[in-house]
């Protein structure tokens, strides 16, 4: 790749700005300073400095973050923070983008990456990759909630969903539950209580797919992705 190019795509200014970057003598390749712009650069291999500093370039980001409550999961809005506000700059500049989205309100696990195919392929609706929710139900959940999940329950606009995994951790007048769904429709869990009269008051997704949720993580706080659950990923086979 030509170190303008490069340069460029990690975000240290236009083409044209990088051009005079590199007029000034601050870029090295292995010790060597750089001042064309057409210059190659071997990305696994060369060692490139800006004042000193040695830059890191790779194609692809992933990152786990605990969303916390109150901010988007998009990329931009006019009125509220998003998942991307929260992203440290040297982060930000492989413009990653949060994979599906959760509700304003809703906490946990959230995967934001630049690899589209491995977006697509976790939100095909044909791959059911499974989606782990914790959640804290205003109402009595029963054994009867938990076999209506199972058949499928049908949503306000007369969708049937595809089964899910009710388990109760604890019933009372405020219950908390555990549910594994393979879809991603607009608002599903918390339609899935309202169709059998209840109210999701607390949401946190805990899996998706092989990732969990790490939970040192406060909220809003987020990490790459090990070598290991990237792997785990990409080769994911849902059943
Ligand atoms: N289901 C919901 O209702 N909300 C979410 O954020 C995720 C799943």
């Amino acid at each position: 790749m030509r170190i303008d190019k490069m340069l460029a795509n990690l975000g240290f200014g236009s083409r044209k700005e990088v051009k005079q970057l590199l007029k000034s003598g601050a870029v090295k390749i292995n010790d060597g300073v750089i001042k064309d712009a057409k210059q190659h650069v071997d990305t696994d291999n060369d060692i490139v400095t800006l004042n000193g500093e040695v830059i890191e370039y790779r194609q692809y980001i992933y990152l786990m973050m605990n969303k916390p409550p109150g901010v988007i999961s998009a990329t931009e809005d006019t009125r509220d923070e998003t998942v991307i506000d929260l992203l440290e700059m040297n982060d930000a500049v492989y413009e990653p983008f949060p994979v599906g989205r959760l509700d304003k309100d809703t906490e946990g696990l959230l995967l934001l990456t630049n690899d589209g195919q491995l977006a697509h392929q976790l939100l095909s609706p044909k791959k059911h990759v499974p989606k782990m929710y914790y959640a804290v139900i205003d109402g009595v959940v029963t054994e009867e909630d938990v076999e209506a999940f199972k058949k499928g329950v049908t949503l306000d606009d007369g969708y049937f969903t595809k089964p899910g995994e009710l388990s109760i951790l604890k019933s009372g007048i405020r219950s908390e539950i555990e549910l594994t769904i393979t879809e991603g429709k607009f608002h599903q869990v918390k339609r899935m209580f309202q169709a059998v009269g209840k109210r999701v008051v607390y949401l946190k997704r805990m899996t998706m797919g092989p990732l969990k949720l790490d939970e040192e993580l406060e909220l809003g706080e987020y990490r790459e992705l090990t070598e290991d659950e990237i792997e785990q990923l990409i080769t994911f086979k849902p059943e």
